[in-house]
């Protein structure tokens, strides 16, 4: 007589996004990843939202089918996302079981990864050194991408500047990082016209462009003696740097600057998120966010760095 199978589960992506739509982006990089999962996709979601959704994805499958139900915290409100985060894990707790939780607010974490990795990957490979110490300013580093960014140079105890066209706003930034790290590694120089980034970036070693895409914010002659790496992620044109096209990779654009464009990071960005994606999946539970990213990421340079000095 045949033996009575155990159930075999589907793997599900259960999408909480706070915005009005849920950015296909995430959902494709998810499919690709896994071919064979479905995805259900909730929008805008809120705190109060998120509780009674966890309830009800725990609990049907069992705790052996919740190893395979993953939950993909998304959206552009950053300090939304955070609470949907903690409300999420909250109810968690109060659960008999949980899942893995993977949170990449519209890519700002594993692009950030991306950026931050790929700079230390340029700084190594040229003589450079660690970020350790290292003077990084982040231009426009308010958004999701840039306070990531920041929040991993910090973490990387660099001294990091971030700018911003409101001082208060760029001043909120840096206090929440500087807490989290428990050191003033992060300050605030406001930018509201093009000649206060030079103020911003004279002592730069490091320069990331990290504003909104269109927007050019750093000009050729506008980058310091001091900068030895400059990145940009934005790659909708105007590019956020002069004359630093989006598939350059370590490109000398002056002599002893080195030039990494948006494209160059977004491939980094593309592997760094499925890995999280495919990690959060391998883990029946645990949280899945920016720390794990630049994890993967600095993984992959420090592979390639190994590959290099080997031949
Ligand atoms: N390469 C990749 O793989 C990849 C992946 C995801 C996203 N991205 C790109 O990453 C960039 C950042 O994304 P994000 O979501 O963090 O950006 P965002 O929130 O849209 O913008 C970042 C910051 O840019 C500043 N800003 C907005 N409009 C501006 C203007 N007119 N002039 C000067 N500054 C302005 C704002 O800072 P203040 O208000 O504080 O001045 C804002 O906080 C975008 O270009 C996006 O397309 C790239």
């Amino acid at each position: 007589m045949a033996q009575p199978q155990p159930p075999s589960f589907k793997t599900v992506f259960v999408f909480l996004d706070t915005d009005k739509y849920c950015s296909p982006f995430d959902m494709l990089v998810a499919i690709d990843a896994f071919p064979d999962s479905m995805i259900f996709k909730y929008e805008n979601v809120t705190d109060a939202d998120a509780p009674k959704i966890v309830f009800d994805l725990l609990f049907p499958r069992g705790p052996e089918g919740a190893k395979h139900t993953k939950i993909f915290i998304n959206g552009s409100n950053f300090e939304m996302v955070e609470k949907v985060v903690e409300a999420t894990q909250k109810a968690m707790k109060s659960a008999p079981w949980g899942n893995s939780i993977i949170v990449d607010p519209r890519g700002g974490y594993s692009t950030a990864a991306a950026a931050v990795a790929k700079t230390f990957g340029v700084a190594m490979k040229k003589g450079f050194g660690s970020l350790e110490g290292k003077k990084v300013t982040v231009l426009a580093g308010t958004g999701p991408v840039g306070q990531t960014a920041a929040r991993i140079y910090a973490a990387e105890k660099a001294n990091v500047i971030i700018t911003s066209r409101a001082l208060a706003k760029g001043q909120a930034v840096a206090d929440k990082i500087n807490a989290e790290v428990g050191a003033k590694r992060v300050t605030v120089v406001e930018v509201t016209k093009p000649e206060q980034t030079a103020e911003a970036t004279k002592d730069a070693e490091i320069i990331l462009s990290a504003g909104a895409g269109g927007i050019q914010l750093l000009s050729q002659a506008q980058i310091s003696a001091s900068c030895k790496i400059v990145a940009d992620i934005n790659a909708i044109k105007p590019l956020g740097v002069e004359g630093l096209a989006p598939n350059d990779d370590s490109k000398e654009l002056k002599p002893g600057v080195y030039g990494i464009g948006a494209l160059a990071i977004g491939k980094l960005k593309i592997k760094t998120e499925t890995e999280m994606i495919k990690r959060a999946t391998a883990e029946p539970q645990g949280l899945f966010d920016y720390s794990i990213a630049y994890t993967i990421a600095k993984d992959q340079i420090l592979k390639k760095l190994a590959k290099a000095a080997a031949k």
